[in-house]
C-alpha cells in the first residue's frame, strides 16, 4: 500500500460518508431524469434493463471506485497516475466529464430553485397552464440564466469552504424530507382515478420498443445516477477510513439511489396517466407533473410544492458539489492551484457552458453541434459516451492492471472482514463489465447514427 506524506482528511463517521456518497448519487438523475427517460424509452422494458445494469454493473463499479480511491488515497486523476503514468488520461476524462455535466446540470438546478418561488407566485393557480408555463420559462433568456447563476453561486460558496459543514448538514435533514414527500406524492398519485395505468406502464414490459439505444440510455443512466465513471466515487473513497466495508457501503448507496428513482417513478407515472398527460415529454416531466399533482391537492399543495422543490434543489446541490469537487481537486492536486482560485475559475468555465445550454432552449435553439443544441450535446456526450468510457477504463484498470491479491486485501480490510463475493466481483470487473459496456456503447452509438 502506498504511503502518503500529507495526512489526508477522513470522513467524520460512517454515516457522514454514506450521506455524502448518497448525496452525490441521489440528485436530478433520480427525480428529474430517471422518470423522463423511462417515459421516453417505453416504460417497464427500460426499467428492467436499468435494474440489471445497476445490479450487475453499478454495484461492482462503485465497489471498485471506492477500492481504488481508498487504496491510493488520491482523487480521480492522482489515483490513476500514481499507479501508472500512462493511465493519467483515464482520470482526465473524468475531469472533462465533470465539466460537461456541469455544463447543463446547474441549468436544471436553477429551474428547480425557480420553482420554489413559482410555487407561491401563482404557478399552481391554473393547472391547465402549468405545461405551457414551463416551456415559456426555460426558453426565456434572462430568468433561467439568473436562476442558473444563483445555483452556481451556491456551489461556489460550498465548494470554496469544503463540503463537510453546510451541505452535509442540509443533506441530512432535507434528504429524508425529500424521501418523505415522494412517499406522500406517491400515495396521492396512486389514489387518483385512473392511476393504475401508470403502474402498468412502469411495470409491464413491452419489449417491442427496445433498441440498441434503450440499452445505451439505461447504461448511461446507471452510471450517471450512481455518479460513476468519472472519478467522483474514487475521490470520495479516498477519504474513507480503513475499517469500512467497501462492498457493503457500495450496495447500500446503490440501494438508496435505486429506491429514490423508483419512488420518483411511482410518484409520477400514476399521476401522468390519471391526468391524461403524455409520458414522453422529456426534461419537463417533473416540472409539469409534480406541480399538477400539488395543484389537485388544493391549499396545502402550495406548501408541499415549495418543500418539494427546496428538497429537489438541495438534492441537486449535494450532487453538483461533488461534480465541481472532482474538477477543483484536480486543479489543486495536480496543478498546484489554490482552492479558492480553483473554485472560481472552474465555476466560471462551467457557467459559460451553462449559458450556452440554457440559451439552447430558446434564442440559440438554431445553433447545433452534431445536430443537437448545446444542452442535449453536453448531456449526450457525458452520459452516453464519457461515463461509459470512464466506467470501461476503470474496470480494465482494476481488472488487468491492479494486483488481484492487493485488491482482495483492500476489500477485506486486510483480511479482517469477509467478502464472500470477491471472486464473483473480480470476474465481473475483469471480464464481464468491459465487454458488456463496450458492446452496449458501440451498439447504442450506432443506433444513434441511424
Ligand atoms: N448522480 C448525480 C445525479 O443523479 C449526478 C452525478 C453524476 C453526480 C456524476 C456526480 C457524478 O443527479
Amino acid at each position: 500500500m502506498e504511503k502518503t506524506t500529507v495526512k489526508r482528511e477522513n470522513w467524520g463517521s460512517r454515516i457522514g460518508f454514506i450521506m455524502a456518497a448518497a448525496g452525490s448519487a441521489v440528485g436530478l438523475g433520480n427525480i428529474w431524469r430517471f422518470p423522463y427517460l423511462l417515459g421516453e424509452n417505453g416504460g417497464a422494458a427500460f426499467l428492467l434493463i436499468y435494474l440489471a445494469f445497476v445490479v450487475f454493473i453499478g454495484v461492482s463499479v462503485m465497489t471498485a471506485e471506492f477500492a481504488v480511491g481508498r487504496k491510493s488515497s488520491r482523487a480521480a486523476v492522482g489515483a490513476f497516475k500514481n499507479h501508472d503514468k500512462r493511465w493519467t488520461f483515464a482520470g482526465v476524462i473524468g475531469v472533462l466529464s465533470a465539466f460537461f455535466i456541469m455544463g447543463f446540470y446547474p441549468v436544471v438546478g436553477g429551474w428547480s430553485a425557480a420553482y420554489v418561488v413559482k410555487s407561491v407566485t401563482g404557478l399552481l393557480a391554473d393547472p391547465e397552464a402549468i405545461g405551457g408555463a414551463f416551456g415559456a420559462f426555460i426558453s426565456g433568456s434572462t430568468q433561467p440564466l439568473v436562476w442558473m447563476l444563483v445555483f452556481m453561486i451556491l456551489n461556489v460558496v460550498i465548494v470554496a469552504k469544503g463540503i463537510a459543514g453546510g451541505i452535509e448538514k442540509a443533506g441530512k435533514v432535507l434528504m429524508p424530507v425529500l424521501f418523505g414527500l415522494l412517499i406522500l406524492i406517491a400515495v396521492r398519485s396512486l389514489t387518483l382515478p385512473g392511476a393504475a395505468a401508470g403502474l402498468v406502464y412502469m411495470f409491464k414490459p413491452d419489449f417491442s420498443v427496445v433498441t440498441g439505444q434503450t440499452f445505451l440510455a439505461a447504461l448511461g443512466q446507471a452510471f450517471f445516477s450512481l455518479s460513476l465513471g468519472m472519478g467522483c466515487m474514487i475521490t470520495y473513497g479516498s477519504y474513507l477510513n480503513k475499517q469500512e466495508n467497501l462492498a457493503n457501503n457500495a450496495a447500500l448507496v446503490t440501494g438508496m439511489d435505486l429506491g429514490v428513482a423508483l419512488l420518483a417513478g411511482v410518484a409520477m407515472f400514476p399521476a401522468i396517466f390519471a391526468f391524461g398527460m403524455e409520458p414522453a415529454v422529456g426534461p419537463g416531466l417533473v416540472f409539469v407533473v409534480i406541480p399538477s399533482v400539488f395543484a389537485a391537492m388544493g391549499g396545502i399543495g402550495t406548501l408541499l410544492s415549495v418543500i418539494f422543490f427546496v428538497a429537489l434543489t438541495v438534492a441537486a446541490l449535494t450532487s453538483s458539489v461533488s461534480l465541481m469537487e472532482v474538477a477543483v481537486s484536480y486543479f489543486i492536486d495536480e496543478r498546484g492551484m489554490e482552492r479558492k482560485k480553483a473554485v472560481y475559475s472552474t465555476a466560471g468555465a462551467m457557467s459559460v457552458l451553462c449559458v450556452l445550454s440554457s440559451l439552447s432552449m430558446g434564442v440559440m435553439s438554431g445553433v447545433t453541434v452534431l445536430g443537437v443544441g448545446f444542452f442535449d450535446f453536453f448531456d449526450i456526450l457525458t452520459d452516453k459516451i464519457f461515463l461509459a468510457i470512464g466506467g470501461l477504463l476503470l474496470a480494465v484498470f482494476v481488472g488487468w492492471f491492479l494486483d488481484k491479491e492487493e485488491l482482495r486485501q483492500e476489500l477485506t480490510n486486510g483480511g479482517t472482514i469477509k467478502f464472500g463475493l470477491f471472486e464473483g466481483w473480480y470476474f465481473l470487473i475483469k471480464y464481464v463489465i468491459p465487454v458488456a459496456v463496450a458492446i452496449v456503447a458501440i451498439a447504442g452509438i450506432r443506433s444513434i447514427e441511424q
